[in-house]
């Protein structure tokens, strides 16, 4: 009885296995990936094929439905609009849709919790603009597509983000941001050529902050004396608990790294030395590195000959000097005086012609 993790291979090869799809396997495995990014285990994953939460009437939609289950027993649970609907297969397929299928889908293996809900809605519009979610964490992808009724091809496509035209492509009417980021919130939507110019309605996006940027705090009082201990800690929050998740910090001086991708968010400079001085920065990822954020740099400086041990010696060094100057003045005036007086007495000998002799002996 051991509950099987849903991986991302194993849906792909379970959508392939029916679909007889070969492409898919390079292309839009990376968006399989991100699905189960932090999945729960223990939760149910709804993955849709194609993988758009919105659709046009009468077109097919698939939903599978991947969790943990008893091992004789297939049996999942599908729920529309909280309620339970007559399927018990873990696919599901939505043969020509019409305006009743659209709706909050969540489903539930044996073993499983309920899914996140899937939002799908059935449009009737020229243009459509697909998404494959409406809300995301940062750093998932997200796909656009930019869908014409009865899927007539258009042409010259235009994406918005809030009013804002971001990318033009004269043929592909598919789009993705492969690593979404706050920045990424607004409502977007699609115009392109057909007959006529046709624009397509807005769809609100949603990216949530995992974490905000990391703050590199140090703990020691400043300024940093040499020989000090040094602790670095780089502070961020998870602003969204995911089972698993897990986050790595990384530690720079000088863009050089000290530490690279720990679970530890500190790091500590045992004695530290004037070459430690320098620009310092953090850096927090999550496992996949797919969210990356640096914290602002922070400059730090180890002083030197100014630790107890050096203190004494100065303080050694100018009393040595003080005393060297003291008696050195003393000398100064003692040979000074000497002098003075000497030169008098020669003076005195000089007048005295008479003791030549005892000058000469003298000098
Ligand atoms: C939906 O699937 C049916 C086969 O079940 C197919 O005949 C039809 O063309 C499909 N519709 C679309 C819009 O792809
Ligand atoms: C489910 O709710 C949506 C509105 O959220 C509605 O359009 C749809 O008809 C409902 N479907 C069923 C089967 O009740
Ligand atoms: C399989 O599990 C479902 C609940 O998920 C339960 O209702 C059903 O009775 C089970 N069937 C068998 C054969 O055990
Ligand atoms: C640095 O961290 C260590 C262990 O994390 C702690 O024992 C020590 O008191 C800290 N020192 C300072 C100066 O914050
Ligand atoms: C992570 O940091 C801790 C202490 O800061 C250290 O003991 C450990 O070896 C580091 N792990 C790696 C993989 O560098």
């Amino acid at each position: 009885m051991k509950p099987m993790k849903p991986t991302a291979e194993s849906l792909q090869h379970l959508a392939c296995y029916v679909f007889h799809c070969s492409h898919q396997l390079g292309d839009n495995m990376w968006l399989f990936t991100a699905l189960l990014l932090w999945a729960d285990p223990t939760k149910a994953v709804i993955t849709l094929q194609p993988p758009w939460v919105s659709v046009f009437q009468d077109e097919n939609v698939t939903l599978w439905c991947e969790g943990p289950r008893l091992p004789e027993n297939s049996s999942t649970q599908w729920f529309l609009n909280g309620t339970t609907i007559q399927i018990l297969t873990p696919r599901y397929r939505i043969a020509a849709t019409s305006v009743n299928d659209g709706g909050e889908y969540r489903c539930q293996t044996g073993l499983s919790v309920p899914s996140d809900p899937i939002q799908l809605e059935i449009h009737r519009d020229w243009l459509l603009l697909q998404v494959s979610n409406r809300v995301f964490i940062e750093g998932e992808p997200l796909a656009l597509r930019c869908h014409g009724w009865k899927n007539k091809r258009v042409y010259n496509i235009l994406f918005y983000q809030d009013g804002k035209a971001f990318k033009f492509s004269p043929w592909n009417s598919e789009f993705t941001i492969r690593k979404t980021n706050v920045s990424h919130n607004g409502i977007y939507h699609c115009s392109g050529l057909g007959l006529h110019r046709y624009t397509s309605a807005g769809v609100p996006i949603t990216v949530k902050e995992l974490f905000p940027a990391p703050v590199l705090k140090v703990s020691s009082s400043l300024p940093i004396l040499e020989g000090n201990l040094v602790n670095l800690s780089c502070e961020t929050k998870l602003l969204l608990q995911r089972p698993g998740l897990q986050l790595y910090f990384s530690f720079y001086v000088d863009r050089k790294i000290l530490m690279s991708r720990n679970t530890s968010s500190e790091y500590q400079i045992l004695t530290a030395k004037r070459e430690d001085s320098g620009l310092y920065q953090c850096e927090a990822t999550t496992e996949d590195g797919n969210v990356i954020k640096h914290s602002p740099e922070l400059e730090l400086q180890v002083l030197g000959l100014q630790s107890p041990t050096s203190v004494w010696f100065h303080v050694l060094f100018h009393l040595a000097m003080g005393v060297i100057f003291l008696v050195d003045t003393v000398f100064y005036v003692i040979i000074h005086k000497e002098l003075q007086r000497k030169k008098k007495w020669n003076l005195e000998i000089s007048l005295d012609s008479g003791h030549e002799k005892a000058v000469s002996s003298y000098l």
